[in-house]
């Protein structure tokens, strides 16, 4: 029988379209139509390429934004109303939340629009177009260009490229690099700088799971906000919130589907993924694994403890603490999760000997010698450099920075630097200071000097003993000779001394700023002295080593491309617009275990934990869900489904972006990625590698059903229209002959049971960390 089933994958994989897999990529729009079309038809997709990215008629890519540059939303009305995740909305929340009317703790649903609350500095970029400037950028550049003139040349010809496009600052537009500075595109958006919080679920069910569940599959976090964008009365953004602004009427808004996922649907995510390093070289990855990222969860696991143990003293540290801990600790366990997988799934080594073949593709041919032959060798030894200072950038940011005076002393630089030019005048420094002063506002809200002042003494007292002592700043000597080496010592110092302490000292500075007293502040001197080391001393060091890094990487990333001529790479994520397509899929972790591809209510109730606040389950939701009360948002099996997982290519920036099936219809809201995959801004792994989603039947039942918000709901223009299109059993096809992921597929063996066939044996997570 194993024999017949072996004859039949044979016979499958061979039928198979090379394509048709879960595949890498976060593509350019632009190039959907040449590039993805096809496959994405076969998968399920019925929409033509230009209903997806046109710039001359509403397409898809009018209903997506880029939010406050770090998150994805998309548009669900033609009001304006705009959905993303939670954790995405979680700064705007917490800035509207009070001890007394803690919006964040209860969540908030706005029933009027005058009820929506506006968020000064946030804004959402929508693409106008994208255009290719390869040409344009590189013109005249040889191989024999000298690295720093190439570059000042190319910065000089982005800016150029850019500024004509913002056509006298109606656009926001920019210039970016792809595969290692190989290829370059522009990007024009309109910037919209009133964006309203609408509404979102209680922090019981947008964070549910808290950091226990963060980046693990199952999941049952409803990770949701909804904003408004508003415009002026002729649709045109403005820069900041006005009063007399009207919701944005969108080119195009997403209809929203409550047909429910089945396995092998067609999903697209549609989005602004942050950034991945899929090109990083094997040397590049050993100094993540064994350098950087072991020091940043060392101090982030500091920082982290510190802040929570004064949290959980005190609910009012806790709110103004809430949005900075939740982001330091999300990457704090990203970090942890990237160095597990990347020794369970050996990618130093895989890099390794993608590098071997490489050399040897090039050693093949002498012109090929001659273009890139020294390049993996100059890559080695620019990261043998590296290697000596890295500590140095990792400890500036964690440590130093990640103290909050002296991050908040960095911001006073360009007084100071207005303070040392002869040729500032009074106006300039006024200005300035009137800067310092809205910023310093922002600062001490969400500020507990007695909590920072054990962060400070906690990191600086890491960072004078792990980093080299010829890399130290000044700084330490001061405390080695006049506080006898006692960080405490000197840490009571600097807070009782300094004016960055309080939000009414720094006003009283700023109200008359002179050079005399900032110079001798001693948390402003503190970062002075971390800063100029750094400066004078590090970078220019790691500079050197980058020059070349960037020339060799150049060459490296073009070497691959060249020898893999047929194979269609897709650039790393870059903050761009881009789109990622497959199908809703399960996945296997490890040996023995299978994952279904959704989670329903029931799984709420029995994470539920009251004496744990990551897995409190709000009363009402509790009483709807006992009462099995989904109504409309019910699935076709009679339970309410929370979230989902795809093989859709994402990562961080994808945040809040829609999953559209193939009709184009909104079926969840990506949030996250799985802790099996941890690796994948490094390296995909294709077996392992998920994009969870929550399923927008469990949004609008929140809305509608938990939050009473049903106007919001019939805001958006729901449908039904049968079945997704995709390949799962549903569909006539099996998922079987169409994913056609041989290592790990179902198939109906003779005697009609389902079985899997696994290739990757994952090992137990908990040994994995045991090894770190
Ligand atoms: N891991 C998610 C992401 O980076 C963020 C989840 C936020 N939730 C949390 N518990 N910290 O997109």
């Amino acid at each position: 029988m194993l024999q017949k089933l072996w004859a039949k994958l044979l016979l499958v994989a061979l039928l198979l379209p090379v394509a048709a897999r879960a595949d890498e990529g976060m593509w350019l729009p632009l190039y959907v139509k040449r590039l993805n079309y096809a496959d994405m038809q076969k998968k399920g997709l019925q929409l033509t390429a230009d209903e997806i990215y046109d710039i001359n008629n509403a397409s898809l890519k009018d209903a997506i934004v880029q939010l406050g540059g770090f998150c994805t939303g998309e548009f669900v009305s033609s009001q304006g109303l705009m959905l993303t995740n939670h954790h995405c909305g979680y700064d705007a929340l917490q800035s509207h939340s009070t001890p007394e009317n803690n919006i964040l703790e209860k969540g908030f649903f706005a029933t009027t629009k005058s009820e929506e609350k506006t968020n000064p500095g946030l804004f959402v970029d929508i693409l106008v177009r994208m255009e290719d400037v390869t040409g344009k950028v590189l013109e005249g550049i040889t191989p024999q260009t000298l690295e720093v003139e190439r570059t000042v040349l190319i910065q000089k010809r982005q800016k150029e490229l850019a500024d004509a496009a913002k056509e006298n600052g109606q656009y926001v537009a920019y210039v970016r690099d792809f595969f290692a500075g190989n290829e370059y595109y522009m990007f024009v958006y309109q910037r919209f700088g009133d964006v309203r919080l609408v509404g979102a679920p209680p922090e019981a069910i947008g964070k549910f799971g808290g950091d226990t569940d963060n980046w693990e599959w199952p999941r049952h976090t409803g990770d949701f906000s909804m904003f408004r964008v508003y415009a002026d009365k002729n649709n045109k953004p403005t820069a900041g919130p006005q009063a007399d602004n009207v919701p944005y009427v969108p080119k195009k808004h997403l209809s929203v589907s409550l047909q429910g996922v089945s396995e092998g649907d067609f999903a697209m995510v549609f989005g602004f993924p942050g950034r991945t390093q899929r090109f990083l070289p094997a040397a590049g990855l050993q100094l993540t694994l064994d350098q950087s990222n072991p020091a940043r969860i060392k101090l982030r696991d500091t920082r982290l403890k510190l802040w929570k143990e004064d949290s959980d003293a005190n609910p009012a540290i806790r709110l103004k603490y809430a949005s900075k801990y939740a982001n330091i600790a999300n990457y704090w366990k990203y970090y942890i999760g990237q160095n597990e997988g990347m020794k369970r799934l050996k990618t130093v080594d895989q890099k390794k000997a993608e590098e071997a073949s490489l050399m040897q593709w090039i050693a093949a041919d002498a012109t090929r010698g001659q273009n890139y032959g020294s390049a993996l060798n100059d890559i080695n030894q620019a990261y043998a450099g590296l290697r000596e200072y890295n500590l140095s950038s990792v400890y500036v940011n964690e440590a130093a920075y990640g103290t909050e005076i002296v991050a908040f002393a960095a911001k006073m630089a360009p007084l100071y630097n207005l303070f040392k030019d002869p040729k500032a005048d009074k106006a300039a420094v006024q200005k300035a200071a009137a800067e310092l002063k809205e910023a310093a506002e922002e600062h001490f809200k969400d500020y507990n000097a007695p909590t920072d002042k054990k962060v400070f003494v906690a990191l600086l007292q890491l960072y004078a003993t792990d980093v080299p002592k010829a890399q130290l700043p000044d700084v330490f000597q001061t405390v080695q000779k006049q506080y006898g080496g006692s960080m405490s010592k000197y840490a009571d110092y600097v807070f009782a001394n300094s004016f960055l302490t309080s939000k009414a000292k720094t006003d009283a500075f700023l109200a008359a700023p002179t050079l005399a007293k900032l110079e001798v502040d001693p948390a402003f001197k503190t970062w002075n002295s971390v800063y100029t080391n750094y400066s004078q001393n590090i970078v220019p060091k790691i500079q050197g080593y980058q020059a070349t890094l960037a020339r060799a990487n150049r060459a490296y990333v073009a070497a691959l491309r060249a020898k893999n001529a047929d194979k269609v790479y897709s650039p790393d994520a870059n903050s761009t617009l881009r789109l990622s397509y497959g199908t809703v899929r399960d996945y296997s972790p490890r040996d023995a275990v299978d994952y279904k591809f959704y989670t329903t209510a029931q799984g709420i109730l029995d994470k539920e934990d009251p004496t744990n606040p990551e897995f409190v389950v709000p009363t009402k939701e509790n009483e709807l869900l006992r009462a099995k009360d989904y109504g409309r948002f019910a699935d076709k099996d009679g339970t309410l489904h929370v979230a989902f997982t795809t093989d859709n290519d994402i990562t961080g920036g994808n945040s809040g972006s829609p999953v559209i099936n193939g009709r184009g219809e909104l079926i969840g809201i990506a949030f996250d990625g799985n802790w099996e995959a941890m690796t994948g801004d490094l390296a995909y792994d294709k077996d392992l590698k998920r994009c969870i989603n929550v399923d927008i039947r469990y949004v609008l039942w929140c809305v509608e059903k938990l939050g009473g918000a049903k106007a919001l709901v019939d805001e958006m223009t729901i449908v039904n229209n049968g079945p997704n299109p995709g390949v799962g059993p549903q569909n006539g096809g099996s998922a079987l002959n169409q994913l056609g992921d041989v290592d790990k597929m179902k198939v109906k063996t003779d005697d009609g049971q389902k079985t899997k066939v696994k290739k990757k044996k994952g090992k137990e997570k908990e040994e994995a960390a045991a090894g770190m």
